[in-house]
This record gives C-alpha cells, structure tokens and sequence, in this order.
C-alpha cells in the first residue's frame, strides 16, 4: 500500500483514536531521560496528537507531521498553537534538526522499499546528541504485511532489527535502548542518539564545532587575505559589517555555523545559511591551509550533520578548488551567470550548484577525499 492508500485508512478510523490511552509514554519518558537539550521535537505520524501533550509537558516546543488529514484535523484541534504540518514522511523535508524525533507506531506503514531512507532521513534530521525512537517490527529480516485486522486495509513494513540497527549506525546515532515491549509480540521500539558533533566526529585531522563569539576576531583577520578574496571573488567585510553579520548568523537556528579545526587548530569555518528559502553551504579556509584537503574533509561532516536538502553553493567558476569540492561531494553545477556587482562581491561568472541527495558519500575516511582548497 503507498502512503496515500494507509492515509485513506486512517482517516476512515481517525475518530477511534481520541480515546486517550497511555500506551507509548513510559517508553517516551525513557526517550526524553536521554535528551540534554530539551528544545525542538518532531512527532512523525503525530496522529492525533495523542503524545504531543507529554512532548509539550517536557517543555519540547513540538512539531507533528502526519499523511491523514482527518487524524491531523483532530491534532490540531487538540493543539491549536503547535507547528502541524499534512504530509507523507518519505517525502517531506524537515525544516531543522530536533533534539528529539518520534515516530511511534507510525513509520511501520512506510512502504518497505522507502524504509532505509526514512530511518536515514529521521537520524540526519537529529541534532548533536539529539534522540531518536521509534517502534517497529522485530524481525530478523525484513518483512511486509497487508491486512485488515483493524476495518480498513493497513499495511506494515519493517527492515528487521539487525539492518535496522546498521542504518542507525551508519546514520551516526549510537542505539541506547531496544525493547520488544509486548513480547512474545514482535513489536519492537528502539531509541538511538546522534552523536555529538563535539565528540569523536572526525575526519582524518579535521573536526568541526560550534563558532564560539571568541572566534569572531580570528575569522575577520582570515577572511581580510588579498588572495583567498581573489580566490573567492569577495570583497571583505568592513569590521562594523563583520560584526553585524556574525550577530545575526549566531543568533539565527536556521543556521549551523562550524569552526574547522585542523589538528585541534582553528584553520576556518563552514556553514549552512538560509537565503531566499534556500540552504546555502559556504566556507572559508585560511590561506596557509589551503591544498590539504581540509575544505573537503569539513564539508563531508557538515553534510552528516545538516539534514536539509537540497542545498545550494555559489561558486565563481575561476574558483576550480571550491568547484571540485563541491562536485565531489554529489554537488551539480545547474546554471553559470554573471553575478552583478555589489557590496560583498565583485561581478563575476558564477556557478550555482545544488545538492538534491539525502547524504554525503559514505565514505569517512579523509584520507581518500582528495585534497581541495
Ligand atoms: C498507529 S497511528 C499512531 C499515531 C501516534 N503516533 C500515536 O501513537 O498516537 C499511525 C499514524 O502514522 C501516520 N502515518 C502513516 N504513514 C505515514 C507517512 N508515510 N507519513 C506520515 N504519517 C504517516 C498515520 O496517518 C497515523 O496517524
């Protein structure tokens, strides 16, 4: 059954769901003990909102998503004030990334072809040490299943729990409980977390971490280098426009901004910024760093760590470095233009690349990244 098929399901027996039970909050409290920031939450499959009330008492400010408007509907009367968003998880994009995902009892019905990249998509979606849990069939091997048990045909899907546990891993979440909680039933709920990006995540010598204020100095020296602006095509920024700029960016969610430390050593910073409702990707090396293969070893990591897609880099196209970076990392060049004149950039032939798949390639071994500015 396609997700639209299981929406027309449940929204012949969405009425059935406003009975309040309980079942799923002891595992969701055993989730949330795991959470450090208890920020943003998504509820996938929200329903009826049924777990949101708990989401919201744990002071998470909660988005749902759900494929059945007539389960939705009775979300949003429930929740009138709360982010609710109608759509099918395997194609929906997430906004930002959450400190906690759940998915109970809900991404079972994702067709089974779709299941890696959902549960893919819900861990890439995760902030550092975000938390994910979900229920799903405790199989050994994947397995699907139609019937009508319930009244309107319903359909599940699982990958099992072995494939399961290596997409989470591969995914960068680290699997901190797994239950079958109604054994000899083959319901199985797990809950993984992200690891932090402060932690261990690496790539070869470089490791990214938040912009602190206290780098902002360092980074005006940087981006001032005759040679990386002719590189880049950019005009520096005044100090007062540095400032100005860095405030705004630190102080925005949508934006992830990264320190690149090379050998521990501060060397530049990469990020992810919204422009015009696109993600945009940019990032700035300091000269003496260049050829070492650091640009592309940074932008590896922000990719395992930034959910949204597609994302978007404007490249001069005499900047063959940054291209190659880009391009090795599943970035297309889809237009070349000439770029006007203005305060931040000379005219210029730019191209506008554009990453539309999920993830970077799996490959976390820096030492076969090429090297690139
Ligand atoms: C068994 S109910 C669980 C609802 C809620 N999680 C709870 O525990 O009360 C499953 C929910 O998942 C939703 N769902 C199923 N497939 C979905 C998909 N592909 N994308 C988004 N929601 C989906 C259904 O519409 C339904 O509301």
């Amino acid at each position: 059954m396609t997700p639209e098929q299981v929406a027309a399901s449940y929204d012949q027996i969405a009425d059935r769901w406003l009975d309040l039970s309980t079942y799923g909050f002891a595992q969701l409290e055993r989730a949330v003990a795991f959470v450090k920031h208890k920020g943003t939450a998504l509820d996938v499959g929200c329903g009826t909102g049924r777990l949101m009330g708990l989401l919201s008492k744990h002071g998470f400010r909660t988005d749902g998503l759900d494929v059945s408007p007539a389960m939705l509907a009775h979300a949003r009367n429930r929740f009138p004030e709360a982010r609710l968003f109608h759509g099918n998880i395997c194609r929906w994009r997430l906004p930002h990334a959450y400190d906690l995902i759940v998915a109970w009892d809900s991404v079972w019905h994702v067709p089974l072809s779709d299941q890696e990249a959902v549960l893919t998509k819900l861990c890439r979606g995760l902030a550092a040490g975000g938390v994910l849990v979900f229920s799903t069939g405790g199989t050994d091997g994947p397995d699907e299943r139609q019937n009508s048990l319930t009244g309107p045909p319903m359909y599940h899907a699982t990958l099992g729990v072995p494939k399961a546990l290596r997409v989470l891993a591969d995914a960068g979440c680290v699997c901190r409980h797994l239950e079958y909680d109604q054994y000899p039933e083959g319901h199985v709920y797990i809950i993984a977390q992200k690891r932090e990006y402060d932690g261990p995540q690496t790539c070869g010598p470089v490791r990214l971490r938040a912009v602190h204020p206290g780098d902002l100095l360092r980074m005006f020296e940087m981006q001032l280098d005759p040679d990386s602006n002719r590189m880049a095509v950019t005009n520096p920024r005044t100090a007062e426009a540095f400032v100005a700029h860095w405030a705004k960016a630190l102080s925005d969610p949508a934006c992830t901004t990264r320190a690149v430390l090379g050998d521990e050593v501060f060397v530049g910073y990469i990020c992810c910024f919204p422009i015009g409702g696109e993600d945009h990707v940019g990032y700035w090396i300091d000269k003496p760093y260049w050829g070492k293969g650091i640009a592309s070893r940074a932008l590896h990591l922000l990719l395992r760590e930034v959910a949204r897609r597609p994302l978007v880099a404007s490249v001069a196209t005499g900047n063959g470095a940054s291209l190659r970076v880009l391009q090795k990392h599943g970035f297309v060049i889809e237009r070349v233009h000439l770029a006007p004149a203005t305060e931040r950039y000379p005219e210029c032939e730019e191209a506008v690349l554009v990453l539309r798949h999920p993830g970077p390639p799996d490959n976390d071994n820096g030492e076969t990244i090429t090297a690139g500015q």
